[in-house]
């Protein structure tokens, strides 16, 4: 029999919660034809190991293995568009997730429902034992969402879901599929008429393993919201990469600061020295956060950061060349060294985001 309801389960270091997971799965679904899948990304813990031993025993569990890429939206749609059932439900392996309204949100979905949302701010729900400093960044990124979001929920963030197959080969094409917010993606995608509802649930306390929502997370989802603001025109990477390009300012003035006025060297050393180090700080961010996808490191850390050096010095002359041209043709000295900036980042970017990290532009277009 084909499975009613596929659970997708996205894992990153998570071997202790497996198999937790399947019988509380199993548990609440005894009446139901279902199928869970662990979307692993090559944990180095041995996650997929472990989901695959429990697979030889039980049929209902399956493991989807992705070598050398990271990424939880990524890892959500993968998993759904492996499975053929015609719903599915999005869910953390952590067991921070209530599965006991597994069933209560299928019944909305069969009563009409394209999207429902596991939420811990309607009432009845609650965020539970979660620090009170991951609730304030879920409440700051849940106010921050309303500007691109038309469709009103309470838990945008939420990273339990439930959805009709259909609905999501509607939106399927239109998602990002970056970084950790893909519910927000999807809501973004959605038309004005989907039916959406959402369950409250209380949300768990996590026992094993730790929580991989870090800075870069944060990062990535802020440069989302901006990318999504700028209506998809401006490549999500670039606006990163310009966003990084700007706290170089501050590192070079901080550098220029401290060897020209406080240690009295020679302004141009000091120049030279303060350029090497927003330079170097710049490609540290970059590679940590514009480019996490490909991050390199040992000694592709070493060449990348020459290259980068190479790059950004030809980019810092395309920028002047590109200046001198403009002013020259009449064109007003701010609006010139403006368009010449932008020259000397465009390039920088293409030719990091190609040669350096590798990255592909196309890809870059999410
Ligand atoms: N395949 C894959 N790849 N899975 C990942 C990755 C990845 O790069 N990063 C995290 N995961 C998995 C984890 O193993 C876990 O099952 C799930 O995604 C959620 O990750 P956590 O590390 O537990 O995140 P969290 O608890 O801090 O955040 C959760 O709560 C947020 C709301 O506060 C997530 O559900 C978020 O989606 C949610 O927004
Ligand atoms: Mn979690």
């Amino acid at each position: 029999m084909p499975s009613e309801l596929a659970i997708i389960i996205p894992t990153y270091n998570e071997r202790e919660n497996i198999l937790v997971m399947v019988d509380k799965l199993a548990a609440v679904l005894r009446n139901l034809d279902w199928e869970v899948i662990f979307v692993d990304d090559d944990s180095p813990d041995g996650t997929a190991e472990i989901v695959r031993e429990i697979a030889g025993k039980n049929p209902r569990v399956r493991c989807l293995q992705r070598v050398g890429r990271r990424g939880l939206a990524s890892a959500c749609i993968e998993g759904i568009l492996a499975s053929s059932a015609p719903v599915v439900v999005v869910m953390d392996a952590d067991l921070q997730h209530d599965e006991s309204i597994l069933p209560e949100m299928l019944a909305m979905i069969r009563s009409g429902a394209d999207l429902v949302i596991g939420s811990r701010y309607k009432d009845g729900g609650s965020t539970g034992e979660l620090s009170s400093f991951r609730v304030q960044i879920s409440q700051a990124a849940t106010s921050f969402s309303r500007i691109v979001m038309k469709h009103a929920v309470t838990d945008p963030m939420s990273g339990f879901f439930m959805m009709k197959r259909p609905f999501f080969e509607q939106v399927v094409r239109n998602l990002s599929g970056k970084g950790f917010k893909i519910l927000l993606d999807i809501l973004v995608a959605a038309k004005d008429d989907a039916v959406i509802r959402e369950a409250p649930y209380t949300m768990r306390r996590r026992k094993f393993g730790e929580s991989k929502l870090d800075a870069t997370v944060i990062w990535d989802f802020f440069t989302l919201i901006i990318y999504r603001i700028f209506g998809r025109i401006i490549p999500y990477r670039f606006l990163s990469f310009v966003a990084v390009g700007f706290t170089g300012i501050f590192v070079q003035l901080f550098f220029l600061w401290l060897g020209f006025r406080i240690l009295k060297i020679e302004f141009l050393l000091a120049q030279i020295v303060a350029t090497l180090g927003a330079m170097t700080s710049n490609f540290i961010l970059n590679n940590q956060l514009t480019f996490n996808e490909q991050k390199l490191k040992g000694k592709g850390f070493l060449s990348g950061l020459l290259g980068f050096y190479l790059a950004c010095s030809l980019g810092a002359v395309i920028n002047v060349a590109v200046a001198d041209m403009l002013f020259n043709r009449s064109i007003p000295w701010w609006l010139a060294s403006v368009l010449g900036a932008v020259a000397g980042a465009v390039w920088n970017y293409a030719i990091t985001a190609t040669f350096i990290w590798r990255a592909g532009l196309g890809k870059t277009t999410r």
